[in-house]
C-alpha cells in the first residue's frame, strides 16, 4: 500500500514526520511531496530519511537537477501508483488551490491528476480556519469526498486560542487507513506468525526443506500490521522483503522456531502458524559434505510439533487467549483431516488448504481456503494472498469475540 504524503507551509509541518512514522509502523510505504513554502519550515532531507524514498520538491525535479521529460510528467506516474492522498497539514491557499483547480506546484498538479481518494488534514490560524473563503472552499471538496479530518482546539502557533490546530497524527493516520477500508481492529494486539519453510540440515551444504516461500505469512504479517496490531514475524529461510515495522526472527530449522515461538508465545494475544514446519530431521547430521557413494540412507527422527505444544501450554493456562490458529496443507480428505488437526492440536482455528492443487497454496500468489473451527467452516474463495491474509484475520477476531466468555478447563499436567 502507497500513501503519498503532501506536507504543505506551516507550523504544524513538523508533525508531518510523526505520520511518516506511525504509517511505517503499519507497514505502509509514504511518498512525501513539500510545496515550496513547507521547505521553509522543514528540510526536504529530513522526510528521506525517514521515509527512506526521494522526497519531490517541484514539478521539474530540484533546482540542481537537468529538468527533464520524466519530472515534467513525474505528477502523471505518481497519482497512478499512490493508493491515497493525504495533505497535512493542508493551508488555506492548498485547501483553495484544490476546490478552485489551481494547478501551478506538484501537489496542487496531483491533486487534479488523482483518481485515488484524498484525505485532507487543514491547519492555520483560527481566523484563517472560520474564514467563509475557507469553509465554502472545504465544503466543495467534501462534496467531491475528500475526506477532512478536523483540526483540534487549542493553543496556536499564531499565540491564539481556537480551532486550527493539526489533528494529531495518529487520528489522521486512523482517519487515511479508515478512507482506505483498513480498519485499526487490531490495535493494541500483538500477532505471533510464523511463515516459511524450515531447513534441516543434512550436512553442512544440504538440508531437507519444503515449497514454502513465506508468502501467506508474510500477507498475515502485512495485513495485521495494517489493522494496528504489533507484530511478531518468525521466519523460516525466504526470499522476501520482510516488513520493517514488524519484530522478526529469523530461524532454520523446527527447533530454533519451537524456541522461538515458545519464549515469546505468552506476549501474543492472537497467534497464527502458516509455516510450513519440517516433520523429520535427520538423526545424525554429517561435520563433512557427504561424498556421492552411491545409495544414501539417512534416518530421520520426529520433529517437535510446535502448534501441539501451543496448544496444550494455552490449555494448560485455562484461558482461552491468545487465539490459536494453525493451518493444515492437504493433498486428500481434506476436511476430515483438517477436523482431525483441529481437536488433535487443541486450537482455535484451521486454515485448510488443498496443496496439490495447481495456482494455490505453496509459492503462490494466491490461495484459496476453509477455515475451520469448532462450530463452523468459512470458505474463503480463491483470492489473493493478501485478500485471503484479511479474511483470516477477521475470523480471528470474530474467534475472540466468541470466546471472550469462555474459559477452558485447565489441564493437570503438560508434558513438551
Ligand atoms: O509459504 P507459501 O508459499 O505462501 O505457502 C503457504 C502454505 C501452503 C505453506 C500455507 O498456506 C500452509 O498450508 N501452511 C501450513 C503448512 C504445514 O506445515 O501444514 P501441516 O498440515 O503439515 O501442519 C499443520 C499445522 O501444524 C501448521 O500450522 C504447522 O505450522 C504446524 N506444525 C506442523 C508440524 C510441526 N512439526 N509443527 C507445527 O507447528
Amino acid at each position: 500500500m502507497k500513501i503519498v504524503l503532501g506536507v504543505s507551509g506551516g507550523i504544524a509541518a513538523y508533525k508531518a514526520a510523526e505520520i511518516v512514522r506511525h504509517f511505517q509502523e503499519r507497514g505502509v510505504q509514504v511518498q512525501v511531496i513539500m510545496t515550496a513554502a513547507a521547505q521553509e519550515f522543514v528540510r526536504p532531507l529530513t522526510f528521506a530519511a525517514l521515509s527512506g524514498e526521494k522526497v519531490i520538491t517541484g514539478m521539474f525535479g530540484s533546482a540542481a537537477e537537468q529538468p527533464n521529460l520524466d519530472s515534467a510528467v513525474e505528477h502523471i506516474s505518481v497519482a497512478l501508483s499512490m493508493d491515497c492522498l493525504l495533505v497535512a497539514p493542508a493551508t488555506a491557499d492548498t485547501i483553495a488551490k484544490f476546490a478552485q483547480g489551481i494547478a501551478n506546484d506538484f501537489l496542487s498538479t496531483l491533486y487534479l491528476a488523482a483518481t485515488a481518494p484524498v484525505v485532507v488534514a487543514p491547519a492555520m490560524n483560527v481566523n484563517m480556519w472560520q474564514h467563509p473563503a475557507t469553509q465554502a472552499n472545504l465544503e466543495i471538496l467534501r462534496g467531491r469526498g475528500v475526506r477532512i479530518v478536523e483540526p483540534g482546539r487549542g493553543y496556536l502557533a499564531c499565540g491564539m486560542v481556537g480551532a486550527g490546530r493539526l489533528a494529531e497524527p495518529e487520528q489522521i493516520v486512523a482517519a487515511t487507513l479508515e478512507r482506505l477500508g483498513v480498519t485499526q481492529d487490531l490495535a493494541g494486539e500483538t500477532v505471533l506468525i510464523t511463515a516459511g519453510p524450515t531447513h534441516e540440515p543434512i550436512d553442512p551444504v544440504r538440508y531437507l526443506g519444503n515449497r514454502s516461500s513465506g508468502k501467506m505469512g508474510y500477507a498475515l504479517a502485512e495485513a495485521a500490521l495494517r489493522r494496528g496490531a504489533k507484530v511478531i514475524l518468525v521466519s523460516g529461510p525466504t526470499a522476501l522483503q520482510p516488513p520493517s515495522a514488524a519484530e522478526i526472527i529469523f530461524v532454520e530449522t523446527t527447533q530454533q522456531m519451537r524456541t522461538a515461538v515458545l519464549d515469546r508465545w505468552e506476549r501474543a494475544s492472537f497467534i497464527i502458524m502458516s509455516a510450513a514446519v519440517g516433520d523429520y530431521h535427520v538423526k545424525t547430521v554429517s561435520p563433512g559434505k557427504i561424498k556421492r557413494r552411491g545409495a544414501l540412507e539417512l534416518q530421520l527422527e520426529p520433529n517437535p510439533d510446535i502448534l501441539a505444544d501451543l496448544g496444550s501450554l494455552r490449555h494448560a493456562t485455562g484461558k482461552p487467549s491468545p487465539i490459536l490458529i494453525g493451518f493444515a496443507a492437504e493433498t486428500e480428505n481434506l476436511l476430515e483431516n483438517a477436523h482431525a488437526k483441529l481437536a488433535t492440536k487443541r486450537v482455535d482455528a484451521i486454515v485448510l488448504n488443498d496443496v496439490a492443487r495447481a495456482g494455490i497454496g505453496f509459492n503462490s500468489d494466491r490461495n484459496e481456503v476453509s477455515i475451520l473451527t469448532a462450530s463452523d467452516v468459512i470458505h474463503v474463495p480463491e483470492a489473493s494472498k493478501q485478500e485471503v491474509a484479511q479474511k483470516i484475520l477477521e475470523a480471528a477476531l470474530r474467534l475472540r469475540q466468541e470466546h471472550s466468555a469462555t474459559v477452558l478447563a485447565p489441564s493437570s499436567k503438560v508434558d513438551l
